[in-house]
């Protein structure tokens, strides 16, 4: 019972934050009438209370599974303790309640525990750790020097801009950053010069974060979804019988579609430029006479079209919720010349089809050969 509450507000945490943070929003509001700040702080009351029992069963878990008391240093434990805390040792301090609302917005800390793109978003960051800690330390490195420059040469023309390495440090900061409120600028011919390539500079550095976490992001979705693949690929008979390295080029080539029921995958007389393996669920091939051909997990469709004119002869839909691998038919001729075993039963595959020899559910063979 108790586990199941837990999940049911890790479920609802990023609703119930936000919910928070609205009424947050309105229960500080001093235009409001008295009354509908009272509703608002119903709203807030509750809230703390389902984030105090979500703190209390966390520490339950934590005792009844013998975890160590260092754990409790965790980022998860940390939010529990600020979604509670701070609200609860304001109330009793005795601070005006608009106040003490203010730090509900510590329960958007939640968020990144709760969603699990997060995840995804710190191993990237992990992962890049280094390249971005290189471009920190550039972006660093021409703070100072920028505003050392302009400290000499702004400095005695401008002392109210620059006179200070600390006023020199802010100029810096808002021309790297390119964000430029203009209230300080340069006079100098020389200190123009140098604002102008620190501004050049501020586009590189951010160029650089940017290029480093969208590679990193999509190198981390390529093994995330290669993982997911892997799986999927080893469960289909026609793949059987190739070696792991062969296997490991292949779901390189596929991608997975989850397909819900009753949802046409090709259509026929459509162009079709890929190819599909059922690695779970099932479809129906509409044939011109009306009988339909059930093809199950581990059989594929959708390969006549690369083998012949390019035109889908049949119609495709799936009858129940199916995973389908795709395989571009560029990927399917590199797959056929590297493994012509593979390529030899997809063909003989579609020559039966196309005789009509094939019976409702009847499935293709496995691959015999063990070649990589
Ligand atoms: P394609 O023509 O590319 O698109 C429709 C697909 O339906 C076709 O490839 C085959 O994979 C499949 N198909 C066509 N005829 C049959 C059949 N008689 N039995 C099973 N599958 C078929």
């Amino acid at each position: 019972m108790l586990p199941v509450v837990r999940k049911l507000i890790a479920r609802l945490t990023p609703l119930l934050s936000g919910i928070g943070v609205l009424a947050m929003f309105f229960a500080t509001l001093p235009e409001l009438p008295r009354l509908d700040q009272d509703w608002f702080d119903g709203v807030l009351f509750a809230l703390l209370a389902i984030f105090t029992v979500d703190w209390v069963l966390y520490l339950h878990e934590h005792i009844v599974t013998h975890r160590k008391w260092t754990d409790l240093r965790s980022f998860e434990h940390i939010t529990h303790v600020l979604a509670v805390l701070p609200i609860t040792a304001a109330l009793a301090l005795g601070f005006r309640q608009t106040e003490v609302w203010l730090f509900s917005a510590l329960w958007l800390l939640k968020l990144p525990v709760a969603i699990s793109g997060f995840t995804l978003l710190f191993r990237v960051v992990s992962i890049e750790a280094k390249p971005l800690a290189s471009v920190a330390i550039m972006f660093a490195v021409i703070l100072m020097l920028s505003a050392v420059a302009m400290h000499l040469v702004e400095g005695g023309v401008q002392p109210a801009g620059y006179g200070t390495l600390y006023r020199s440090v802010y100029w810096a900061v808002t021309t790297l950053t390119t964000t430029g409120y203009g209230d300080v600028v340069p006079v100098t011919a020389v200190g123009r010069s140098i604002a102008g390539f620190v501004m050049i500079c501020g586009l590189t550095v951010f160029g650089l974060l940017t290029g480093i976490l969208a590679t990193g992001f999509a190198a981390e979705s390529r093994r995330r979804e290669f993982a997911r693949t892997w799986d999927l690929v080893a469960k289909v008979p026609f793949f059987r019988n190739l070696q792991p390295t062969a296997i490991i080029g292949i779901a390189q080539m596929l991608r997975r579609w989850d397909v819900p029921e009753r949802t046409i995958v090709v259509r026929k007389g459509r162009q079709g430029d890929c190819m599909y393996f059922i690695a779970s669920g099932q479809v129906e091939v509409l044939l011109d006479d009306g009988s339909p051909v059930h093809l199950n997990q581990g059989s594929f469709f959708g390969e006549m079209a690369l083998l012949g004119s390019g035109v889908r002869n049949a119609t495709v839909a799936t009858t129940v919720p199916s995973t389908l691998l795709i395989l571009d038919a560029t990927d399917f001729h590199l797959l056929a010349a590297n493994h012509p075993d593979l390529a030899t039963t997809v063909r003989a595959e579609a020559e039966r089809r196309r005789h009509g020899t094939l019976t409702a559910g009847a499935e293709p063979p496995a691959v015999e050969t063990g070649r990589s």
